[in-house]
This record gives structure tokens, sequence and C-alpha cells, in this order.
């Protein structure tokens, strides 16, 4: 076995049950001979400050000025100042087997820089599942802030595991392999380990370049490991390249050659950066906390994504209306402006199922109000909307922020939340108050269970008014308008951490309230970036109170474990093709983060959009989980009725898409409620074994079946899209792809989304309608697309749409369709009542190689179905009961 750190362990021990083993210490040269570091996998050992030769080599650290910058965090290049080989920091002793794996013990054997160095740690190993693997290093001696995220418990260690681990022991490091083949996922021998009071760190190779992940950020899909640095501490930002965004999702997923996967992630809620360098090498770099690692072995990216999704949670099911299409805008200042939206989508005949308001519904910009004058027949109008059948749902947006200038007595939920004692509190005890869209606010502290039950009850008081259908949570970073707090913040080391990230602004308050404010749990330092997902909790189980119903709730802070609970808008987008691209790979990232109902402004937020870009924009939009329109207050109007009558029909075809894939894409969502499944999927989920899918983020899939391929260029009637070997055929039966793995140059004209289903899927579809209400009443399909040797499957999830735990409780339907030897059939896997009803009216065949001469429908002839041999596409006709078996056969 290898001795020196940073060395590969060699291959598992054939009496492979010891998984762990102490490595002794590697001799360890110090001076220039640890120096002889490669550029790229040198490690900052100068974090918190910039070093001068003589300072970095009174840390016991090599100097070599190169590249363009001093050190990972502020330039892209390699550090000066750099930890020699085998810099001592933590020495493991007593590894000892426990029942769930194996403890040891780690005690600091040199003098470390940083002030709250914690001398001793204990490491816990424990083997919890055989594809999943959780160490942590915590202080034994001393209780720290934990994330409070339900995390399975598990007892006993996994029988056989894909991983083994080992324990270096001086310098301490664990190294994680794969049993099979003994790919190294995880060293962390590369580089010292820190473990002070508020500043964590610990280093790993990675086994490839393609790490995709550490969100919420405007990246691609695949990271650059040119020297990156991620930072993690939610934040109201427009978004733009290199800067933290709304959300923290300290999670990765990597590629490993041959097509494996494994993800990492670092239950940790504090402000972090992440640092990715060349050789290819990872560094956590956190401000309090613990280490609490998960590593999953997969050893496919989808099982991947399912065994994060073990630990987080799976995803909520939304509402089948949440799917439809929403509108919104700020700006519509008035209802008879709202209802005028309305009444435009409804005349020129756009599909509608959800119309929000922004904050001009208000009162003063308060929350749970709505203005008398130009709001005065608020409630009516949402009735309205119900009644008229085109809109069932209607979203209005709230802030966490609550108005606390009133006078005593003229706002209830400021005066309720007080004597609740509901509000996060600054350093003398009172209510923290910063400043956002209502003047003067304080902040809701949603880590308390009071907090929970106050919500609710301003939820309920204003349902009772208003009889809305969702929530949109915005500004829940939380955001706020002054540094802090009115009153600024203390001066102590929460504020002042000794090395802060690399936020946006430079400081964590920056615009948000005080780090060292407190909440029920511990100091908003710790809590910060848990913020929205904790509003999401609260807001998710009220809604479930008031209404009875799946909750609906959409919001733009988010945190690991968010998508059980809310989906996610991504914030304030600028109305440009760039932004337009982003949002696929953005789109892509929530799903793997097990947020699937996730969509980006369509047309854009800020600024004007262009007639070409709306119609690209409404395109791509149809096929986000989440879609929905939204505008900035004084920008171009961008509803699909502002444009010329070419560009209305584009946006037109584009909506029927998506209306009539909705069973398709409502199944999707079971699937990913059920068992922690992806929705909008990257290409390489579905084909890891090749490559060349690895970076694809210009195109989406649905589920494993439907690869759709937008224009994310101005001025573009042609489309370039890879195509993973095998057969597609475009959703509209007119072409055919046999792909060998290839770029395949598209027709793209303005009218046009290019959206190809996968041979060997059964996809369902319903004639589109103007809102789900009615969709979900019309005639099925199912397009059948055939493998060269005629087979294909597929199902379908249904229920009534809206009931709470509907799969958990049994009442749905669950129908499976195969097809083979020239017959598609269904077979009932579940019945309940809801498919009443409802006929599947078309059935088309797709890859029908020879011309058929007899069609029978559950034994009877079907005499009008149709076939080309140009196409191959066969179509049937039929009028059959969903919820009954059927087999249709051609030959
Ligand atoms: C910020 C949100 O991101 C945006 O969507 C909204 O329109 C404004 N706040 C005003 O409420």
């Amino acid at each position: 076995m290898p001795g020196t750190a940073g060395a590969m362990p060699g291959p598992p021990l054939a009496a492979a049950a010891l998984l762990a083993l102490l490595v002794p210490a590697a001799a360890r040269s110090p001076g220039a001979a640890g120096c002889e570091v490669p550029p790229g996998g040198r490690f900052d050992c100068g974090p918190e400050r910039l070093l001068s030769r003589a300072g970095c080599e009174a840390r016991g650290c090599c100097y070599e000025p190169a590249g363009p910058g001093p050190g990972p965090g502020s330039g892209p290049g390699p550090p000066w100042c750099f930890f020699p080989r085998g810099y001592r920091s933590y020495r493991a002793e007593n590894l000892t087997a426990t029942a769930s794996g194996y403890t040891a013990g780690l005690r600091r054997v040199a003098a470390s820089f940083l002030p709250g160095e914690v001398g001793s740690l204990r490491l816990d190993v424990a083997m919890e599942t055989p594809a999943r693997l959780r160490f942590t290093l915590r202080d034994p001696a001393r209780q720290r802030y934990e994330v409070p995220l339900a995390t399975p418990r598990v007892s006993g260690r996994a029988a056989s595991t894909l991983y083994g681990v080992q324990v270096n022991q001086d310098p301490f490091g664990l190294v994680v392999y794969r049993q099979r083949g003994g790919q190294v996922l995880l060293n962390t021998t590369v580089a010292p380990l820190f473990f002070a009071d508020q500043f964590l760190q610990i280093s790993t190779s990675l086994p490839s370049h393609f790490i995709s992940g550490l969100g919420e950020h405007l990246t691609p899909l695949v990271l650059d490991t040119a020297w990156t640095r991620v930072t993690l501490w939610n934040r109201d930002m427009a978004p733009v390249p290199q800067v933290n965004l709304y959300g923290s999702h300290p999670f990765y997923l990597g590629m490993e050659d041959g097509g494996s996967a494994h993800g990492v992630f670092l239950l940790n809620s504090n402000a972090m950066d992440v640092l990715l360098q060349p050789s290819p090498a990872l560094t956590w770099r956190t401000t309090g906390g613990i280490l609490d690692f998960y590593v999953f072995l997969g050893p496919d990216p989808k099982s991947v994504v399912r065994q994060y999704l073990d630990v987080i949670g799976f995803p909520f099911m939304p509402p089948y209306w949440g799917l439809g299409f929403h509108l919104c805008r700020w700006g519509y200042s008035s209802t008879d402006i709202t209802r005028q939206v309305v009444a435009n989508m409804t005349a020129a005949r756009f599909p509608l199922d959800v119309q929000w308001n922004d904050l001009d519904y208000m009162d003063a910009k308060r929350d749970f109000t709505f203005n008398e004058k130009s709001f005065k027949d608020y409630p009516e109008m949402v009735r309205d909307f119900h009644r008229s059948g085109l809109s069932p749902g209607f979203v209005p947006r709230q802030d966490p922020g609550i108005s606390s200038s009133g006078p005593p007595g003229t706002y209830k939920p400021y005066d309720e939340g007080l004597k609740r004692g509901v509000f996060i509190r600054n350093a003398t005890g009172q209510p923290l108050i910063g400043k956002v869209w209502p003047g003067p606010t304080a902040f809701p502290d949603f880590t308390n269970p009071e907090t929970h039950e106050w919500w609710h009850d301003m939820v309920k008081d204003f349902h009772d008014q208003v009889p809305f259908d969702g929530m949109w949570i915005d500004m829940n970073e939380p955001s706020n308008f002054v540094e802090g707090s009115q009153d600024g913040c203390p001066n102590n080391s929460l504020e002042q951490p000794p090395y802060v990230p690399g936020v946006f602004g430079g400081r964590l308050r920056a615009g948000t309230i005080c780090a060292s404010s407190q909440q029920y749990l511990s100091s908003h330092y710790n809590l910060h970036s848990l913020y929205g997902l904790t509003e999401a909790i609260a807001s998710h189980d009220a809604l479930l109170r008031v209404r009875g119903k799946r909750p609906f709730v959409i919001s733009r802070s988010t945190f690991a474990g968010h998508g059980r609970y809310a989906g996610h808008w991504t914030g304030d987008v600028s109305s440009d093709w760039e932004q337009l691209y982003y949002s696929v790979p953005e789109v892509l990232l929530f799903n793997l983060f097990g947020v699937p109902l996730v969509g980006a402004d369509i047309c854009g937020f800020v600024g004007d959009t262009s007639e070409e870009l709306c119609v690209r924009w409404t395109q791509l939009g149809a096929f986000y989980p989440f879609m929905r329109n939204h505008n900035d207050h004084g920008t171009r109007p961008q509803e699909p009725y502002a444009f010329n009558p070419a560009a209305q029909a584009a946006m037109r075809n584009a909506l029927r898409l998506r209306y009539s894939l909705l069973p398709f894409l409502y199944t999707l969502f079971h699937r990913a409620h059920s068992a922690g499944e992806t929705v909008a999927r990257p290409l390489f989920l579905e084909f890891p074994k090749d490559p060349n899918t690895w970076a694809v983020d210009r195109q989406l899939m649905w589920g494993g079946g439907l690869l759709i391929t937008p224009v994310l260029e101005a001025g573009k009637t042609k489309v370039s899209g890879y195509f993973p070997a095998g057969t597609w055929y475009s959703l509209a039966g007119d072409s055919t792809i046999h792909s060998k793995g290839q770029w395949i140059l598209l027709p793209a004209p303005l009218d046009t989304i290019n959206v190809h289903v996968r041979a060997g899927h059964i996809l369902p579809l319903q004639e589109p309608a103007f809102s789900t209400a009615e969709s979900r009443k019309k005639g099925m399909a199912l397009v059948v697309a055939l493998t060269p040797d005629g087979f294909a499957r597929g199902d379908l999830f249904w229920d009534d749409g809206e009931s709470w735990q509907t799969f958990e409780k049994g009442d749905y339907t669950e129908i499976l369709f195969l097809a083979t030897h020239g017959a598609v059939l269904s077979q009932l896997l579940r019945v309940g009542a809801h498919l009443d009803g409802v006929l599947l009216e078309a059935v088309t065949v797709l890859g029908v190689t020879s011309p058929p001469r007899q069609v029978l429908a559950n034994g009877a002839l079907v005499g009008d179905f149709s076939y080309r041999s140009d196409t191959q596409v066969l179509r049937v006709p039929v009028s059959l009961p969903m919820w009954e078996q059927f087999v249709i056969t051609w030959s």
C-alpha cells in the first residue's frame, strides 16, 4: 500500500474486509525538495492575506512568484505561496472500528497560523450504504453548529461497499477509492487540513476535470478547473458570472474515465469558497460549522443524483396546474390591468394557467395587505379567475421582510410577530431592523417553530380575504437595502471573520442583515444561507394547512434540500442572449440539486427584450419545468400578445407543444418525487459512457426520452445539436436521425424548436387547451418511438392533480405502455378514478419499417390508419378508454 502523502493507493487489499488503514507517516523532506510541486497542484498557503516571501517562509511554505496572481482567491493562476508536500497539520491516532465504520482521533502536531485552531478532532467514517459513505470531522470537546437538516439515521455498516477508505496517519488525510478498479475519488492528503473556529479547509484531488454543481452561479454545466473560485453565500444579485447568487448547493458530481460518476456533498451552511485548480483538485474552505461529507459512488450519474437526494430529500410533487403557463410582471398596477392581461391572453388564444401579481398589489408594499384603491376588488378578481376556468391558479408575491414602522395597532403581521417573538434579533436582543420594499422591516426567524405558526396565521388571514393558490417568496436571501441593519452591525468576529470568502460586496453583511444577529437555532452567521429554505418550509406547511391541497411555492433563495418543499426561479436575469443560454445549465444543475421545478424569467427580466429573443426564449421556456414569463417594471411589454402575428404564432406553437406534453412532464415529476429522478436532464445522465455528452449544456432532455435543441443565438435559423448514438425521431414525425454519436446541423426557422424523441420511448400526450383544467379532460395520444428492433416503453402517472400525497395514499393511476413485435399495449399498474372519461384518441408509431396492411385495436379493425413509407410513420386514430387496458397491433 502506498505510504506517501498524495500518492494513489495501490489496488485494494485482497482482504478487503479491512477497508480503512492507517498509513504511516511519510518521510518528509522539508525545504526546497518539498517545494517541487507542479504549478497546477499548488495549494495556497496564504488564503487569508497576501504574504511576502519572508511571511510565506515563516509559515514553512514555498514561495515562487509565477503566473498572474498571488493565489487562487484573487487571480487566475497558481498561488505564489504554497504548501510543500507533506506539510504537517493533524496526525491521526487510535483508528478503531465502530458499529458504522471507523473513528479516529486527530491531533494538531504543527502550529497553525489561524486563530481559534482546534487542537483535537474526531473523525467518524460511516459506511452508511453500499454506495454512500459519510465522514465527519468534529471538535469532540465542544458542540459546534451543525446544519439542522434531517439526514438519514443509519446504524450499522453496509456489508459490502463500492468504496474503500484509507486513513493516512501523518499528515492526516483520507483516501476514498472505488473497490473495483481502484480509481481514487477523493484524496485529502494533497494539502493540509485546517480546523479553526472560523476557518475549516480540506482539499482533495479530483479524478477528472468534469465537475458539475456547486450552485448557484451563472456557469456552464461543467465548471472550469483552471483556478476558479466558487463562493457560496446566498445573495440578492442579478446573475452575472463569478458571483455568489441566491442559493447554496455545496454538492458536486464528477465524471470519471469510462463513464462512472461520483458525488460529494459538504453539509455545511456557512459562507464558503470552493476552489478549483488544474491538477485537478478542489478545496473546500468554509467559515464555520463542522466538516460533514457525504460521498456517493453511483456508479452511474443518475444513481449519484438519487443517492444525493436520499440524503437531502426527494422533490415535492407539484400541482398539475403548476406545470401550465404562468404570466407575471412588475407593473400590473391594478386589478383592471391584471384583468386586462388575462383577457388579452384569452383573446389572443394563448394558454394561461396562472396569473401572478408582483408587489404592485400590496398596500404600501407590505405583506398580507392589498391596495384598497387600485386593487379594491382584488378578492373578486381572484374569484373571477377561478370561476373563468382559464386561470385556476393565482400567485401573489411575498417578502420575508415585515414592515416595522407603522404605529402599533395598525399592522397585524408586525404587532403579532413582536408579541410572539418571531423576529431575528440584534445584539441588544431587539428585532433587527433593515430596509426592504416597504421601508423599515423586521425579518422573521423561520428557524423558530413559533414563527411557522405565526406565518401560517398570517397566510390564513390573507387567504380568507384573497383566495390565492400558491406563494411566490422573493427577497429571501434575505435581501436588505441597507448593509446589516439600520443601526449598522456590531464589531465582532462574526462580522469580521479572519477569512471572508469571495462574497460580492466584500463583506458578509453586504446586501443582507448582520451576520452576528441572533436566530432561534444559532447565529445568522451560521444560518444565513438557510433563510430561503426555512421560509419555503414555513410557506409550504402554511399553504397545506390553509388550502388542504398540494402546496405550490416558488422561491428565489434555496439551499440543499429545498426541492422537497418548493421550486425556484433564477432571479433577475437580463433580457439578452447570453442569459438565455445560461438558463439551460442553470435549469439542468437545479435538477441535479433536487429542485426540478425551476425556470428562468422567459424573455428576460432586466432590460428590454426583443421579439426574436422573446420567441426563442418562449420556445426554450416551454421546456423549463417551471414556465413563467416575468418582466421588470418600466421595460418593454413581453406578454406573448405584445408581439407581431408571426411571433405570436411561434409562441402559441411553443405553448401548445408544452401543453400537449404535460402528461409526460407530470409523469416525470412523479418519478422525481417517488424515485429521486431528474425532470430536465443533462445528456450525460443518459449517456455517461459517451464523453462527448458530458459538457453539453445547450441542449436538455426531458426524462430519458425527449431531446430539446433550442436556438440560443440571435439571427440563426439553423442549430447544431449533439445526438448520442442511436435513432432519434423528430416529435412531429417528419424526420429521423440515425446517429453514430455526432453533431448535427438542424433547420431551425423562427417558428420552430427542435424536439426529438429517442428510440425506445413512448410518450403520453394530450390535446392542448387554454388551461390545464381543460387540457386534463381532452383526448390523449401516444408517440411510440421504436428502436430498430421494434421495441419501446413508457408510462403515465395520473391523479386528480392537486390532492396532497396521492402517491403516498395510493390514490392514483399508473399505466405502463409497451411496444414490441408490431404491437403496442397498455398495462394498468394501478387504477384510480381520475382518468375516467379520458380517451386515447391517437397513436403515432415512429419507425415502422414496412407498410402495414392491417391495424387492429383491441381486436377490431381500424380502417382509417395512415402510413407513410418516406417517414415510416404509422398513425392510428382510436377511441379507447385510458382506464382500460388496450392492445393495438399492426401487420
Ligand atoms: C426582485 C425579484 O427578483 C423580481 O422578480 C421582482 O419583480 C422584484 N423583486 C419586485 O418584487
